[in-house]
């Protein structure tokens, strides 16, 4: 009987190998006679493992990592398919205690199944939120959604619920479900592991959005960086349209929901929703003025649900499992988990799917196992690259968008970049300023003229050219930024300059005579 071998697919894996792994597995076990199988999984997210080699054993999956192929025949003389021990060896993968302590709803599958396996996935509960989706009416669908707490992952955190209620309620001969896949936040990637392994989730997400609101017609808006992700989300939505789950009369339903993929063109401002449309329209990405919603008025001017990649990857959980059960975790009005992705100078980089209310340094620490370097961690940016930079005293803070928020930070779609003591943070406020330069979309000008004056304002600042006169102006530019700019991408860049400023005020030479407090 041949054992089987699993070895991951994600692009962090094959980034470091894990194509030259499989092959070396499957020649090393034909040459010594041994039957193998091996089958590409997702990444279990534990990213400096990787490539994280798994063997099925009676009590469970025995992980071996980081495999590098020159390993491959070490690893069979040592007997790992019978999971014997190595200096690679880590023990069952469950039990591994960065992954053995998460609560992973979204992530359940990902790094167990074969992504590109319909028979893989329903043995792994796909599809069961589905078909409790398609026996209900929309209305009930949405409520469920509501009762869940559930809120947007892609930043703004607004209730999903109240969106698919709206575009359900609108009334039009087309109605449309887009996912926003555009992942541009530093130090995240969350949704690329979602499409890359466990693209029938999203496709079920997406699909049931689609029974709620009524829209027959889906697109996922992918970064062109992604090309991994694109072809296993185009693969499983033929392999979702064979099997009776997506296209005309799903599973006999006489219910219909179609599903494309669209490539962005690599655009920061782009993973804003209106710009997004333009972009899927076939425009430049420029951002539009709200109202109207893009529920009532979005793609081609008819109503649309947007959410992000996770949003709709939740979905599926609630419908088969509960609203409740979803409520069950979190803290506050942050309801259910969010996938944390751990990132920059961090020891142990990855995904950690946990309850709202994890604090940063549990993250950092009982996670991340502190900074690469070995040194102090000094600064950590959370919610990409608007958010603001927070120093050690706000480590204890609950990850819940409220209490986050009071304390001066954004939890956004859950990345945190770390930096240690070698950091410069007016080199850094002077990066988050230059960012807005290179992607504002140019519509309103506190954000395309106001960054570049502010990118002049701070190299005079750390020139030490009238410093206290050009932090009046820095500050009061900030503040025109925040009141001034149409969306968020101009309206939260101070976020970054102003923490910098604030919490790391001795990077800018003199610390500032008469700074006002931030929060
Ligand atoms: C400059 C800018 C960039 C954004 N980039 C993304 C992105 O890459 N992915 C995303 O899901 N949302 C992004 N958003 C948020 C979207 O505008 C929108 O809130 C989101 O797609 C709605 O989905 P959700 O409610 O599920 O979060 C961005 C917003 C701004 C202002
Ligand atoms: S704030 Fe910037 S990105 Fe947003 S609309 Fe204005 S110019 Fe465009």
């Amino acid at each position: 009987m041949s054992i089987t071998v699993y070895v991951p697919r994600d692009s962090a894996a094959l980034a470091l190998g894990a194509d030259r792994v499989a092959t070396a597995i499957t020649a090393e076990a034909a040459k010594r006679g041994q039957p193998v199988r091996v089958v590409r999984n997702g990444s279990r997210g534990m990213l400096w493992l990787e490539p994280l080699v798994e063997v099925t054993t009676a009590s469970g999956r025995v992980a071996y990592g980081p495999v590098m192929p020159e390993d491959v025949p070490g690893l069979f003389d040592a007997g790992f398919l019978e999971a014997k021990t190595h200096p690679l060896h880590l023990g069952l993968t469950e039990q591994i205690d960065y992954f053995k302590r998460q609560e992973r709803l979204t992530f359940a599958r990902i790094g167990v199944t074969d992504p590109l396996s319909v028979e893989d996935y329903q043995a792994h509960g796909g599809f069961a939120g589905l078909k409790a989706a398609l026996g209900q009416e929309p209305a009930a669908i949405v409520e469920s959604v509501l009762q869940s707490g559930l809120r947007g992952r892609g930043g703004a955190a607004f209730p999903a619920g109240i969106k698919w209620r709206t575009v359900l309620g609108a009334q039009a001969r087309q109605k449309f479900v887009v996912c926003n896949a555009d992942e541009g936040d530093s130090g995240t990637f969350s949704d690329r592991m979602v499409m890359e392994g466990d693209p029938l989730l999203l496709i079920e997400g997406m699909t049931i959005a689609g029974l709620a609101t009524g829209a027959t017609q889906g697109y996922i808006y992918v970064r062109s960086e992604y090309p991994h992700a694109v072809q296993s989300l185009q693969l499983a939505i033929r392999l979702a349209e064979t099997a009776g789950f997506l296209g005309d009369d799903i599973l006999a339903s006489k219910k219909s929901f179609h599903l494309e993929v669209r490539k962005g063109a690599g655009s920061y401002v782009c993973g804003e929703e209106t710009a997004l449309l333009e972009s899927l329209e076939g425009k430049r990405g420029i951002v539009r003025a709200k109202p109207p919603l893009p529920a009532l008025q979005g793609l081609f001017g008819l109503p649309t649900l947007i959410n992000n990649v996770i949003t709709f990857a939740s979905v599926p959980f609630i419908l088969s499992q509960g609203a409740a059960a979803y409520q069950d975790y979190g803290m506050g009005r942050s309801r259910g988990t969010l996938p944390f992705q751990l990132a920059g100078n961090i020891k142990q980089g990855g995904l950690v799917e946990k309850a709202f209310g994890v604090t940063l340094r549990e993250l950092l620490y009982d996670y991340g196992g502190g900074s690469l370097s070995g040194r102090p961690i000094r600064a950590v940016q959370v919610g990409g690259p608007l958010g603001a930079y927070l120093p050690e005293s706000k480590f204890d803070t609950p990850l819940d968008y409220e209490a986050f928020a009071k304390a001066g930070g954004t939890v956004g779609h859950g990345g945190i970049v770390v930096f240690d003591d070698t950091v410069d943070m007016a080199k850094q406020a002077r990066y988050a300023m230059e960012f807005c330069v290179v992607e504002s979309c140019g519509k309103c000008t506190p954000c395309r003229i106001g960054s570049t004056r502010g990118v002049e304002v701070i190299d005079r600042i750390i020139a030490g050219q009238k410093r206290d006169a050009n932090l009046t102006v820095l500050r009061d530019l900030c503040d025109v930024m925040v009141s001034g700019s149409l969306c968020a991408m101009g309206g939260m860049t101070p976020n970054p300059v102003l923490s910098a400023l604030d919490y790391f005020a001795e990077d800018f030479g003199d610390r500032p005579a008469s700074a006002p407090g931030h929060e």
